[in-house]
């Protein structure tokens, strides 16, 4: 499969601070592509340096053009959709209010429609709560508002910040197999963060090890899962 994003000695940081070194990683069309690594890291820092939410250097291709330079609205154009850690919904809104916000770029209404269901469909309790303020949510219930949003802009990339913090494992799992039937279905292409390796490495093919804002480890799944390095600091066995 052809590489959907390629990244390329990036650099980023905030200010005077530089959290990414030179890191560079590829990910392949359809799907699904973990970037591990300790708190502190540079895990959230790298999607937000794809998405131009934080000063940035190097080469970052994704669908065959350069976005390195691109406004973070222009990059949403192009169909990347990004969940933020702390998930970022608006709590005064209701959830349906969130879940169009999500589509506040498509002219194509019906198809907006449409995918309201597939969202309801994906997660029967946002429609059950759908009229609830987003802020009375619970946990579990934001996360996944948080990614039907991101589903709503019909995204071809899906930038996933640890889906699973904070949240109870049954819900963790429901949120987990959900995301696995959203990437067979739509064949979105997903870049998971998480710092839990053992739920990111199962629903992964493929993944990145970041330490101090490089590329330590890469691989398939089963590769990196073999890793002496991983299983002793991240797996923990
Ligand atoms: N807005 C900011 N201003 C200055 N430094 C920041 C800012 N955001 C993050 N950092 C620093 O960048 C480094 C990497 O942070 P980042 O949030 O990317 O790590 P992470 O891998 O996502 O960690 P975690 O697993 O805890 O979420 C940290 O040292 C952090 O203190
Ligand atoms: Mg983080």
């Amino acid at each position: 499969m052809a590489a959907l994003l390629s990244v390329k000695d990036l650099t980023a940081g905030y200010g005077d601070t530089t959290v990414l070194h030179g890191l560079s990683f590829d990910l392949e069309e359809g799907g699904i592509t973990a970037i591990l690594g300790a708190n502190g890291a540079g895990k959230t820092t790298t999607l937000r340096a794809l998405c131009g939410l934080c000063r940035r250097r190097g080469n970052i291709a994704y669908a065959g053009r350069r976005i390195d330079n691109l406004a973070a609205e222009d990059v949403v154009r192009l169909g990347v959709a990004h969940v933020p850690d702390g998930r970022g919904t608006f709590a005064t809104m209701t959830a349906e209010e969130n879940l169009r916000l999500g589509a506040y770029l498509r002219r194509d209404r019906t198809e907006v429609d449409r995918d309201f269901d597939n969202v309801y469909t994906l997660f029967p309790r946002l429609k059950e709560r759908r009229a609830q303020q987003a802020g009375t949510l619970s946990g579990g219930e934001q996360q996944m508002l948080a990614i039907g949003r991101a589903l709503m802009l019909r995204p071809r990339l899906l930038l996933l910040d640890e889906p699973s913090f904070g949240l109870a494992p049954l819900v963790v799992q429901e949120i987990y197999r959900t995301l696995k039937v959203i990437n067979q279905q739509t064949r979105v292409s997903i870049l998971l963060v998480e710092q839990n390796a053992t739920l990111a490495l199962d629903l992964a093919d493929h993944a990145y090890l970041v330490e101090t804002g490089r590329v330590v480890i890469s691989g398939d799944s089963e590769t990196v899962k073999a890793d002496e390095t991983i299983r002793r600091s991240y797996l923990g066995y």
